[in-house]
């Protein structure tokens, strides 16, 4: 048992997305709570603002940016700089989109393993030609597995975003989470926690709120980890619709969700500055 070593990871690499100012991890313990939608809406606000930003599907095995974007036919070309071929992002709604489901055959990706899914995605990355942005947004795969411990351990400058919803199974599986970004060697301050589905809408009463799935969970994680509660997004059909169709949620008449996303994206400039 004495020559038992702990495996230390690889060094940060601090080339990695030189050209970005802010790397934001969307990520949560837990599926299917709204990372996707939440990483591509607040693409779209922070480019509405005038930012210059990126968005990167980290999600290998299971994109869903080319659904939110509605770009699954569009196929990014290839441009050679000083020999090496840069990958030219997808642009729709001011913002530049990359994915791994853009480049390779679905049936392909899913049998990757692990290591194999991380090397491929840190590729991307770094073939990418992205250009200086103010921000890139990365949606991350649910999980605490191979592809996310990298990401927040390779890209040194990267901060993360835990999206959650209010039940408890959800704030247990953020609190995973928020675990990994705590441990020693990741190390990746969370910028806040965004609690998701916080409250049912209707949309014929825009006034009301319908606490479905209980109340206080986003506050509860956040206190936990000492990280704020960053943003509250109701759950409203529109942003089903949108994120399904791939249309833009800012070019509907719902401006309850605009405030929501507005306020969300205000806190997270005042938090990064
Ligand atoms: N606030 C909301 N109101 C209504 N529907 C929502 C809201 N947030 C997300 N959804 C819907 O919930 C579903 C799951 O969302 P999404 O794909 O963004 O979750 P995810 O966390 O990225 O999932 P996965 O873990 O599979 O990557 C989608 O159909 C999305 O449109
Ligand atoms: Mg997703």
């Amino acid at each position: 048992m004495s020559d038992y070593k702990m495996v230390t990871p690889l060094e940060k690499q601090p080339e990695l997305l030189s050209s970005v100012k802010n790397v934001i991890l969307v990520a949560s313990g837990k599926g299917g709570v709204g990372k996707s939608t939440m990483a591509a809406n607040l693409a779209i606000s922070l480019a509405r603002e005038g930012y210059r930003t990126g968005l990167l599907d980290a999600d290998v095995y299971g994109p869903s940016v080319p659904i939110l974007f509605d770009i699954k036919n569009q196929r990014p070309v290839a441009e050679k700089e000083n020999e090496k071929a840069r990958i030219i992002p997808i642009e729709k709604y001011g913002v530049k989109i990359m994915s791994i489901g853009l480049l390779t055959k679905e049936e392909d990706a899913m049998i990757w393993r692990g290591p194999m899914a991380s090397k491929t995605l840190k590729q991307v990355i770094e073939d990418t030609k992205w250009g200086e942005l103010d921000f890139l947004l990365i949606d991350m795969p649910p999980g605490t597995g191979d592809i996310a411990i990298t990401m927040a351990q390779d890209i040194k400058k990267a901060k993360a975003l835990i999206v959650i919803t209010p039940q408890q199974l959800a704030v247990a599986d953020g609190r995973k989470a928020g675990y990994m970004f705590s441990n020693p060697h990741v190390q990746t301050p969370v910028l806040g926690i965004i609690e998701n589905m916080a409250w049912f809408t209707p949309a014929n009463h825009p006034d009301e709120r319908y606490f479905i799935f209980g109340k206080g969970g986003g506050q509860q994680l956040a206190d936990e980890l000492n990280a704020p509660l960053i943003g509250q997004i109701p759950l409203v059909m529109e942003i089903e619709e949108t994120s399904d169709s791939g249309k833009n949620i800012f070019l509907t008449d719902t401006p309850s969700v605009h405030k929501a996303f507005q306020e969300l994206t205000n806190n997270i400039l005042k938090k990064v500055n």
